[in-house]
C-alpha cells in the first residue's frame, strides 16, 4: 500500500534549479518525520474544547483533561503496557529535554554510584547529559566486522557492566543509531542490567516509528526508561515521551518543582502529587501536543508496526541494493545485516565528493531531501570515518584551508525513511547520487565552500523569497478596537 496519502506534505513539489517541477522526495525523516494528517485533526478537534488541565471543574478544562488521559492511555497501549506496570511523562519537545531530566534526576536519586555506561554510538543528547551529571563514562564496546563497527557488543558490554556493576548508576544506550540505522540487541542489554541490577535506559528516538516494540513481556519489560521523540513519530508538534515503569519512577525523587507535581503545599513543605507521571511534569504540560501524538500512536497501531516494518524494510533493502552496487559510493558501518541489522537510515559518501555539496545537488537538482554534516554524533562519525579522515589530500594547503578541507570532507549524506516513503523516492535520490559521482566537476563550477563544511549556490539557488510571514500566518484587515463600552 502507498501510505503516504495519509502525510502532509508527501506531495509538495518546488521547481528545481534547472527550472523544472518535481515532487519532493522526503529522505530526512531521522530529523524529523512528516505529519499523520489525522493528527492535525485530532488537534483541532480538541482546540474546541481546549482548557488547562490544572482547571479541574468547568468543561473545557475537563474534557482537555479526559483528551490528556486518553492520550497518555494511547502511549501506554502502543507499547502493550498499561498503568499498573508503566506510567508516561510528557517532557519538552523531544528526548533531550526527557534525557537530561533522567540524567539530573538520576544524579540526585542514584548519588552514590557515580558510572553511567552509554555506547559509543550515541546521538550527542544521549552522552553530554551523562558526562554532565556522572562522575564516570563507560563505554559498552561495539561488535567490528572485517574493521567495520556494528551493533553494541553483548558478550563485551556483559563484561564491563559486571566489573562496574557495584558502582553503576545505570546504562543508557540507543535503540537503532542515528548515524547508521544499526539496531542494537536491546533485549539482551535488559537481561545483562536485570542480571546485575542496573537499571537500563532506551533512547527510542530512532526506534519507536521504526520497530514493534512491547515491553509487557520477555527481556524488555525490565527496560526502566524509554524516551522518544513525536516528532520523530509523525507528530512534529508533540512532546518528549518518558515511558518508565512504576518501580524505577518510585525510586526516584521529583528533581523539577512548581506547579502541578504537588498535592499540598504549605509555607514549611510540600506534598508530591499522588500520581507518578504527575509528580514529574512540573508545569503545564504540552496538551495540544499530547493529543496529535496521541493520535499518531492510534493510527499506526491501526496499520499495524508489523506493516511498517515490512514497508520499511522493502524500501532499506532498495536503498541497500542502490548504494552497495554503486562503484563510487562508500556505505558506513558493518555490511554485515544478519549481525548489524538496520531501521530507518543509512549513511555514505560518494568517492571525493564534500558531503555538503552533494547534499545541496541532490536538493537543487533532483528535489531529493537528505541529512549531511556528522548528525550530533560526532565522536561516533568520526570512528566510522577514521580511515577517510587520514587519506583527505591537504599537501600545499595552507593551515585556514586545511581546517575547511577537513570540514568539508569529515562528514557523510544520510538518508533516511518513514512510511510515506516509497520506491519512487529511492529512486530519485538513486539517479541524483548517479548524477552527482558522473557530473560533480560541472557542479562544482555553480557552488562555492562556505568554509564552514557547506556550499552555497553562486547565482543565490533557489529563490524563496515568495515565503514570507504573510504565506505562513496569512494577511487580515486592521482590527477595530474593543467593542466593550
Ligand atoms: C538517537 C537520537 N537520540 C536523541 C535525539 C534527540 O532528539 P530530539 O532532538 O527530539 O531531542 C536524536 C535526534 O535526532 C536521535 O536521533
Amino acid at each position: 500500500m502507498d501510505f503516504s496519502t495519509l502525510f502532509f506534505g508527501a506531495d509538495t513539489s518546488y521547481l528545481t534549479a534547472a527550472g523544472v517541477r518535481k515532487r519532493f522526495h522526503y529522505l530526512d525523516s531521522t530529523a524529523s518525520t512528516l505529519m499523520f494528517k489525522n493528527a492535525l485533526r485530532a488537534k483541532e478537534a480538541a482546540l474546541s474544547h481546549y482548557g488547562n488541565i490544572h482547571s479541574s471543574c468547568h468543561f473545557n478544562a475537563r474534557i482537555s483533561q479526559k483528551f490528556f488521559d486518553l492520550s497518555q492511555r494511547e502511549v501506554l497501549r502502543f507499547f502493550n503496557v498499561d498503568e499498573s506496570t508503566h506510567s508516561v511523562i510528557f517532557m519538552g519537545s523531544g528526548v533531550t529535554a526527557a534525557l537530561n531530566f533522567l540524567a539530573r534526576t538520576m544524579q540526585e536519586g542514584f548519588g552514590e554510584k557515580s558510572t553511567v555506561a552509554i555506547s559509543p554510538m550515541e546521538h550527542h543528547s544521549n552522552d553530554l547529559p551523562h558526562r554532565k551529571y556522572s562522575g564516570k563514562l563507560l563505554l559498552l564496546p561495539l561488535l567490528s566486522t572485517d574493521g567495520e563497527l556494528g551493533c553494541i557488543d553483548v558478550q563485551g558490554s556483559r563484561d564491563l557492566i559486571a566489573e562496574h556493576a557495584s558502582d553503576l548508576r545505570y546504562v543508557s544506550v540507543t535503540g537503532v543509531s542515528n548515524v547508521t540505522g544499526i539496531i542494537n540487541p536491546i533485549a539482551q542489554l535488559s537481561e545483562i542490567c536485570r542480571d546485575y541490577d542496573v537499571p537500563l535506559i532506551v533512547d527510542g528516538a530512532q526506534m519507536v516509528a521504526h520497530v514493534p516494540l512491547d515491553l509487557s513481556a520477555g527481556a524488555l519489560a525490565n527496560i526502566s526508561a524509554l524516551v522518544f521523540s513525536s516528532h520523530k513519530i509523525y507528530a512534529p508538534g508533540g512532546p518528549g515521551v518518558i515511558v518508565a515503569r512504576n518501580e524505577f519512577l518510585k525510586q526516584l525523587p521529583a528533581v523539577e518543582l512548581g506547579g502541578g507535581m504537588v498535592g499540598k503545599v504549605h509555607r514549611q513543605g510540600y506534598e508530591l502529587a499522588t500520581s507518578l507521571s504527575g509528580r514529574f511534569q512540573a508545569g503545564t504540560p504540552n496538551i495540544l501536543g499530547a493529543v496529535e501524538l496521541g493520535c499518531a500512536l492510534n493510527m499506526l497501531m491501526d496499520i499495524g508496526m508489523e506493516k511498517v516494518q515490512a514497508h520499511e524494510r522493502a524500501l532499506m533493502d532498495l536503498v541497500w541494493g542502490v548504494l552497495t552496487e554503486h562503484p563510487k559510493v562508500k556505505i558506513y558501518g558493518s555490511k554485515n545485516r544478519t549481525t548489524a541489522p538496520r531501521a530507518g537510515a543509512i549513511s555514505f559518501n560518494i568517492t571525493g565528493v564534500e558531503h555538503g555539496l552533494a547534499a545541496m545537488i541532490l536538493n537543487d537538482y533532483h528535489c531529493v531531501a537528505v541529512r549531511n554534516e556528522c548528525f550530533c554524533a560526532h565522536p561516533y562519525v568520526r570512528d566510522l570515518m577514521l580511515d577517510d579522515l587520514w587519506n583527505i589530500p591537504v599537501d600545499g594547503l595552507t593551515e585556514d584551508q586545511v581546517r575547511v578541507r577537513v570540514l568539508e570532507m569529515s562528514g557523510m549524506l544520510r538518508v533516511s525513511f518513514g512510511l510515506y516513503n516509497t520506491a519512487e523516492d529511492v529512486l530519485a535520490m538513486a539517479e541524483g547520487v548517479g548524477d552527482i559521482a558522473e557530473n560533480v566537476n560541472s557542479y562544482r563550477r555553480l557552488y562555492v565552500s562556505k568554509g564552514d563544511g557547506n556550499f552555497e549556490a553562486i547565482d543565490g539557488g533557489s529563490d524563496l523569497n515568495a515565503i514570507d510571514q504573510d504565506m505562513i500566518f496569512g494577511r487580515r484587515p486592521t482590527f477595530p478596537g474593543s467593542s466593550i463600552r
